[in-house]
């Protein structure tokens, strides 16, 4: 990660109107909530001593519980996101402001996805402060390497997070669940807006660096909370319950936002780098697609053979008694 007083500066500081004018819209258009009126404290005990979690506290396919897990831990792990986007953007003027205004509001976002977790009883609270511990504790998260980078991850990191988030409410099964998720994720969605019309404002200013730094972002794209214990289990989780897939990928952040919003296939003003850049994006984006919607396929199909297995089980008992 580059110091923000290196030779980036520039580019900063002709973007430090936009960020102000940015923080604005977003400040105009946030309604203020209070995380306290939105958890189901009714529904909570005292945990007795010696008490153990087991799944039947709360009916929820596994999936869910790996993106609840996964989405919090994420949250949880602000203060390493706060450290990125300060030593990426810096800490003076409006770039500051917006930071310390992120952080507040993505910490709203852990309080009350916990306080829903530890009333409904939904996860572990046991595995889930142990795992807290050990993701803040090893201080990892992707790190892009350039103002423009950054620009680039956070927006397509904070539109896949509103996805996930949005995804996992739907999917909880009740309307309180689905409400706090739905909450956290219109949060995630002016943060995307925000950064996703910084990035257009940087392409604007410097189009060949940004569409480097496009392409770099989309090859290397993960979600974030690669330091969560067994994050690669969750991960796939997450994907087979279609919460976050490829194709959730590809259609709803590669097609409308670097396709559509940024317009990368009609920039014009590109470096010979850049235009080789673009190529391989282009590419890239189109083999995504079809990697998603193969694999989107396949698990259809064999959710459709566990579905007719499960039906014929019955009847193949009665015709084997009869
Ligand atoms: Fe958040
Ligand atoms: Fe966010």
């Amino acid at each position: 990660m580059l110091d923000a007083a290196d030779e980036t500066r520039p580019f900063l500081t002709e973007l430090e109107p936009t960020v102000a004018r940015l923080l604005d819209r977003h400040l105009a258009q946030s309604k203020e909530w209070f995380p306290h009126e939105l958890v189901p404290w009714s529904r909570g005990r005292d945990f007795e001593p010696g008490w153990e979690w087991s799944p039947d506290e709360a009916t929820l396919p596994d999936e869910v519980r790996s993106s609840l897990f996964v989405n919090l831990l994420t949250e949880d792990n602000l203060p390493y996101y706060f450290r990125t986007i300060e030593s990426a953007f810096g800490r003076d003027s409006a770039w500051g402001e917006w930071n310390r205004r992120w952080t507040a509001e993505e910490g709203r976002h852990s309080i009350v996805i916990r306080d829903y977790l530890t009333v409904t009883r939904a996860i572990d609270p046991v595995t889930l402060e142990r795992a807290r511990m050990a993701q803040v504790s090893c201080g990892q998260v992707p790190e892009p390497e350039t103002p423009h980078e950054a620009l680039v991850y956070v927006s397509l990191q904070e539109l896949a997070t509103r996805i996930a988030h949005h995804n996992t409410g739907k999917l909880l099964d009740e309307p309180i669940g689905y409400d706090v998720m739905k909450r956290v994720a219109s949060d995630e969605n002016r943060h995307y807006l925000f950064y996703r019309d910084l990035a257009s404002a940087g392409i604007e200013i410097d189009p060949s660096t940004m569409m480097l730094a496009i392409e770099s972002q989309v090859r290397d794209f993960e979600m974030p909370g690669t330091g969560i214990m067994d994050f690669g289990t969750h991960a796939r989780a997450i994907a087979r319950a279609g919460i976050y897939d490829f194709l959730v990928h590809y259609e709803h952040i590669l097609v409308p936002v670097v396709l559509r919003h940024w317009g990368v296939e009609g920039l014009t003003g590109l470096n010979d780098e850049a235009e080789r850049a673009r190529d391989a994006l282009l590419k890239r984006i189109e083999r995504i697609g079809k990697a998603g919607r193969r694999l989107a396929a396949r698990r259809e199909e064999s959710a459709a053979l566990a579905e007719s297995t499960a039906q014929a089980e019955p009847a193949d008992l009665v015709s084997q008694s009869a």
